[in-house]
């Protein structure tokens, strides 16, 4: 049974991959230092799985830590790097703690896995890379532009750094996946979205508002160049995301060539704006969310939004769950979290 390391893995992304991992019979050893998570989300993924993966609390910038972590589990055959800050918006404010956690972190990670021979990574990147696309859908050939804030800029240096590390190091392969916009929670809704207080994100925002914890949701701008004014992003749900990720794993361990990279969009193919996916949300889920349209918010893009024919075709995935059962998704989840 090969063994996987993941980190973030009580995450948002995280957990979903590693209920995808264990359905596929991968053994996880989840890395996290709850920065960012709850230790619940353990029991969450064995009460979906019947499974409890191996859990170390640990910050990968602590390359000790994470040492002794490899050692313990050895031998660990990949790892799939979640672990970071990801809130556009909050990276303005904290620029260094982005830079610090992000790219430090990678660093650390990739130095104990050269270490332990550990010669396979798929990479949690993001759609964010691009900055400001001059040309929509975004293919993984579009021009990487100056990031438009930390959060993006800390993504494409990790991705410099992933990319001149397997040029380096011959033995390390690694697939970058650049995700859109995750929404959604597991069907079960057992595990989901937990934002830390105010989400900083969309979705919770907007299923916080509708569950009455929040007053109105504020709708950062619609005096953008788009069809309503305002933003548009590519909503992908987190399940099939997760997928994605199982799928890449699984075309790195079943490839016989070490010292490989390959680059994906992961997204639907679709862009929706805030107003858009805010409406639909009220449909299906027959709410009302109260909102106001206020000033625009630092950092953010106008418009992005994936083309996913190489993911569709080399990679062999494709987003594939309707955005009513996703909304829904997002829905029942903030339900259950409100008991
Ligand atoms: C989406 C849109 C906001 C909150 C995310 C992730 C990032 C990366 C890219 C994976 C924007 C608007 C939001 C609110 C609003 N994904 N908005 N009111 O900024 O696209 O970044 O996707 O790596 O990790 O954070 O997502 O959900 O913050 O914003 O109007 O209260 O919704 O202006 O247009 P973003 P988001």
């Amino acid at each position: 049974m090969k063994k996987i390391a993941v980190t973030g893995g009580l995450g948002y992304i995280g957990s979903h991959t590693v209920v995808e991992l264990q359905n596929e019979g991968f053994e996880v050893v989840i890395i996290d230092d709850l920065s960012n998570s709850e230790i619940a989300v353990l029991a969450g993924i064995e009460k979906i799985t019947g499974k409890k993966p191996a859990f170390e609390t640990i910050d990968v910038c602590d390359t000790e830590k994470l040492r002794a972590c490899f050692k313990k589990h050895s031998h660990i055959d990949a790892v799939i790097h979640f672990a970071a800050y990801k809130a556009v918006g909050e990276s303005v404010a904290k620029a260094l703690e982005y830079y610090r956690n992000n790219v430090c972190g990678l660093i650390s990670l990739l130095t104990v896995m050269r270490e332990f021979e550990c010669a396979n990574i798929v990479f949690s990147s993001s759609c964010t890379v691009y900055g400001q696309p001059d040309v929509l859908p975004v293919t993984e050939l579009s021009p990487i532009k100056k990031a438009e804030s930390p959060y993006g800029s800390t993504k494409q240096m990790s991705e410099d750094i992933i990319t001149d590390t397997v040029a380096a190091e011959k033995s390390l392969s690694a697939i970058l996946l650049r995700y859109f916009n995750p929404i959604g929670a597991h069907p079960s809704a057992l595990i989901g979205e937990l934002p830390k207080g105010v989400p900083n994100n969309l979705l919770p925002y907007i299923t916080q508002t509708a569950a009455g914890l929040r007053t109105e949701l504020h709708v950062f701008g619609n005096d953008y160049n788009t069809p309503d004014g305002s933003c548009i992003r590519d909503y992908i749900y987190v399940l099939d995301l997760a997928q994605a990720h199982v799928v890449a794993l699984q075309r790195m361990l079943g490839s016989k060539e070490s010292g490989s990279l390959e680059i994906f969009n992961i997204g639907t193919g679709k862009g929706l704006s805030v107003l858009e996916i805010l409406h639909e949300f009220m449909q299906a889920n027959g709410v009302n969310v109260p909102y106001k349209i206020v000033g625009r918010r630092a950092g953010d893009i106008e418009q992005i939004w994936a083309e996913t024919t190489r993911a569709n075709e080399v990679l062999g995935w494709r987003a594939h769950t309707p955005l009513n059962e996703v909304l829904q998704s997002a829905w029942k989840w903030e339900q259950k979290l409100r008991g």
